[in-house]
């Protein structure tokens, strides 16, 4: 690693010695020579309007509009309201520095269209589709006034518990880090220069935040560099390469220091060892967090915090209110302060807000291009490839003429299909999987079949959760108004008249997303009740499941004929859904994280290390070996896992060479084929194991991935091209390095039902 850091930090010093300055470099000179010291400082601060995208009026005695006359603020974030945002701009210009407001939101999974939450769009395992999805994003909220995106989310998680496992990509660092160029290209395009259709993105939540001990929420990250490096840090690292304008750091500490002061994190990693030269925020009051860290008063924790190379504080207070103090004690220099200033006049120039303010202000595009029937079809067609088929027995897909029985508390219920961030002023009008079903098919009944949970309690506590906060439009249904029992004798009678019974249960919008982590991830006790019933009917069940997270699905597996997790998947949802209920659509996602049997065995990830006594997945208990009493060490339901309508069959692993000079290059190959009756999408998977290493590795790692598409009886042979860069990992010496010895290539349909061939690498 510091081989690395040294390599780039010369070419960074070497590119800019000598070079003649840019016009960006010129202007924001000139600029900066007219701020003063606090209007530099007003720069680095960030506030929420308050209001998400709820109307929103500018009153002189509003503290932003007080902060704003004064030159204290440079963003602004949590409206998508044009109008609003007009005004404010406008109040921006007249005042200080006269320099324009940088407007933020949290547009996560779409904007006005809302699109399937973050984990399912992974399990698309598409790019070419998840760019598209971002592009209509960017699109949307560039034309409601919003010029810079608090996403991509790139997290790595591997313990279901923990709620915002829903806003990342899963488990996986290779697949995280595709997905993460793919956000950054959706949003800001292919080159550096921005259209006014696209965005600055901010890659969160730099960094580790998904590794927070036992999915608690905000909790504390307990890894060594080594292991952060192998499998935690690609996705914000290729976002970087990708061109990320901005990151956010995170609320969790690393090696015992904030990461929103962390200047290995910032510094050392994000700058110099990959390159990023844009500027860092730190999440909503990470800054005056660092006091119950433990680390001091917000004026000891502001300093140190811009000196770890942090240069915007979001609504903290920690910037505007001390730095000039920590200065005139010498805590602080000019230069960090007109780093950090210049950082974010960049951001600025780069989008093009000297040149217009107006540029994403524009009233007229905010009435013609969001939440238009073109967004809509591709909300319903990205929604249609990330569903996972978890089980199928034969039943699915449906006929459009059975008689259907559509039951569960989630059947009829808009913002458990919007999902988690959807402050969308359409949520409401997500399409429910009811309605989906209806508009498919005629003979269609309805019961709600049970609460979501038993206790009352816990139930309000879900209902009147987080984000119901941001949208206090959004009508809140009665809660336990019947008695589970009650509802669910009306669901028995009706699956008792029909051919089949569609159950819908889960999670519902609040019970995933911030602040929702769970101890218990199974289907919630009072829905739990209501599948034992329809079980008990002995009519076949067909489980449409609605969660942000793995959960734990023994019981239903066994039960249950089929299950398909179709997440949240936004405003189109249940128009998808019932494309793949009854085969409009053949499902062909699969899973980026892990599902469990059990809670006990979290954290659970594909990607472990084998230990001294390993013990097979399925084997049953072995004492002296590393497994549990009470449970198998495999999951319900691994990593990369999905069916199809179809069947696909994969050749032996096939190399166009045994070895691999260590600067060569050799081919795997599988043929996969078609053996169904019908056409379908498969993504093919390659892992690599390092037999012997001078660190213990993975037992398997994902390496490549080719998403393909197969008419019935169709074969293709699939190749995956290797050079030594696919074999590296960090050793102990944080090293990044493809040691020669003998490697295992694997290739299959997820990451357990794999083949093998073994590649060696000379020197
Ligand atoms: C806190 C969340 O952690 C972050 O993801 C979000 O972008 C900010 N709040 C702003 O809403």
């Amino acid at each position: 690693m510091k081989k690395i850091i040294l390599a780039s930090a010369a070419l960074a010093l070497l590119a800019s010695c000598g070079q003649p300055k840019s016009d960006m470099d010129k202007y924001i000179d000139g600029l900066m020579g007219k701020m003063t010291l606090e209007q530099k400082i007003g720069q680095l601060n960030l506030h929420s309007a308050g209001g998400f995208i709820s109307a929103l009026e500018v009153k002189e005695d509003d503290a932003n509009v007080k902060l704003l006359r004064a030159g204290q603020l440079g963003g602004i974030y949590g409206s998508g309201n044009v109008e609003y945002l007009r005004q404010l701009q406008a109040i921006a210009l007249e005042s200080g520095a006269g320099i324009p407001l940088i407007c933020g939101l949290d547009v996560i999974h779409g904007h006005e269209t809302v699109m399937p939450v973050p984990l399912a769009l992974s399990t698309s395992w598409d790019m070419d589709l998840i760019e598209k999805a971002t592009r209509v994003a960017a699109r949307e909220a560039s034309a409601s006034g919003v010029n810079w995106v608090f996403s991509p989310m790139v997290d790595i998680c591997r313990d279901a518990r923990w709620g915002r496992i829903v806003e990342g990509a899963g488990e996986d660092p290779y697949l995280g880090g595709e997905i993460a160029k793919a956000y950054v290209y959706g949003y800001q395009g292919h080159d550096d220069a921005f259209d006014k259709d696209e965005v600055l993105t901010c890659v969160k939540h730099y960094a580790l935040y998904g590794a927070a001990e036992a999915g608690r929420d905000y909790n504390t990250v307990n890894l060594g560099r080594q292991e952060i490096l192998n499998g935690y840090m690609r996705p914000y690292q290729q976002a970087a390469y990708a061109g990320a304008g901005s990151y956010m750091s995170s609320f969790n500490e690393f090696e015992g220091v904030p990461a929103t002061m962390n200047s290995y994190l910032m510094d050392e990693l994000l700058r110099q060892a990959w390159g990023f030269d844009g500027f860092i925020v730190s999440d909503a009051t990470a800054v005056v967090e660092e006091v119950a860290h433990g680390i001091g008063d917000l004026q000891e924790v502001s300093a140190r915090s811009l000196k770890a190379g942090l240069d915007m504080d979001m609504n903290s207070d920690g910037f505007i209110g001390t730095l000039q103090k920590s200065l005139d004690e010498g805590k602080v220099s000019v230069k960090d302060i007109d780093r950090a200033c210049r950082r974010i006049l960049e951001a600025k120039y780069k989008l093009g807000l000297f040149e217009d303010p107006y540029r994403y202000l524009d009233p007229q595009r905010a009435a013609a291009e969001v939440y238009t029937e073109a967004n809509k079809a591709v909300a319903r067609e990205v929604a249609r490839d990330c569903q996972v088929l978890l089980k199928n027995n034969g039943i699915l897909p449906l006929s459009k003429n059975a008689r259907i029985a559509v039951v569960g508390p989630l059947a009829d219920d808009a913002s458990a299909m919007a999902g988690t961030w959807s402050m969308s002023r359409h949520a409401g009008e997500s399409v429910t999987i009811l309605q989906g079903i209806r508009d498919a098919a005629p003979k269609v009944t309805y019961a709600k079949g049970s609460n979501l949970f038993l206790d009352k309690a816990m139930e309000e506590t879900v209902l009147y959760g987080l984000m119901r906060s941001f949208r206090p439009d959004m009508p809140i249904p009665p809660v336990h108004t019947t008695a589970n029992a009650a509802l669910i004798a009306q669901a028995v009678s009706l699956a008792r008249q029909s051919d089949v019974v569609v159950a819908c249960v889960g999670e519902t919008q609040n019970m995933n997303g911030e602040g929702a982590s769970r101890s218990d991830i199974s289907i919630p006790d009072a829905q739990a009740e209501l599948l034992r019933a329809l079980k008990a009917t002995g009519k076949p069940v067909v489980v449409v499941l609605t969660t942000g997270r793995p959960l734990t699905l023994t019981w239903e597996d066994a039960n249950m004929d089929a299950i398909l997790c179709t997440w949240s998947q936004g405003t189109e949802a249940g128009h998808a859904i019932a494309d793949v209920l009854f085969g409009d659509a053949n499902p062909s996602g699969k899973l980026t994280t892990t599902f469990p049997m059990s809670v006990g065995q979290l954290p659970l990830y594909y990607n472990h290390k084998n230990t001294g006594r390993p013990h097979p997945d399925y084997a049953p208990y072995r004492k002296f070996t590393s497994c549990y009493m009470d449970v198998v060490n495999g999951p319900l339901y691994p990593f990369g896992y999905g069916l199809s309508y179809t069947d696909f069959e994969y050749s032996d692993v096939e190399l166009s060479a045994a070895s691999m000079p260590i600067n060569g290059k050799v081919t795997a190959s599988v043929t996969v084929r078609n053996t169904g009756q019908r056409d379908g999408k498969e993504t093919v998977q390659l892992y690599i194991h390092d037999i012997y290493s001078t660190s213990t590795r993975p037992v398997k790692e994902l390496r490549g991935f080719k998403k393909i598409e197969l008419k019935a009886g169709e074969s293709r042979k699939v190749d995956f091209e290797l050079s030594a860069e696919d074999l590296k990992y960090y050793d102990h010496e944080l090293q990044y390095v493809c040691e020669p010895g003998d490697f295992e290539i694997m290739i299959g349909p997820n990451s357990r039902d794999t083949k093998a061939a073994v590649l060696t690498v000379t020197e």
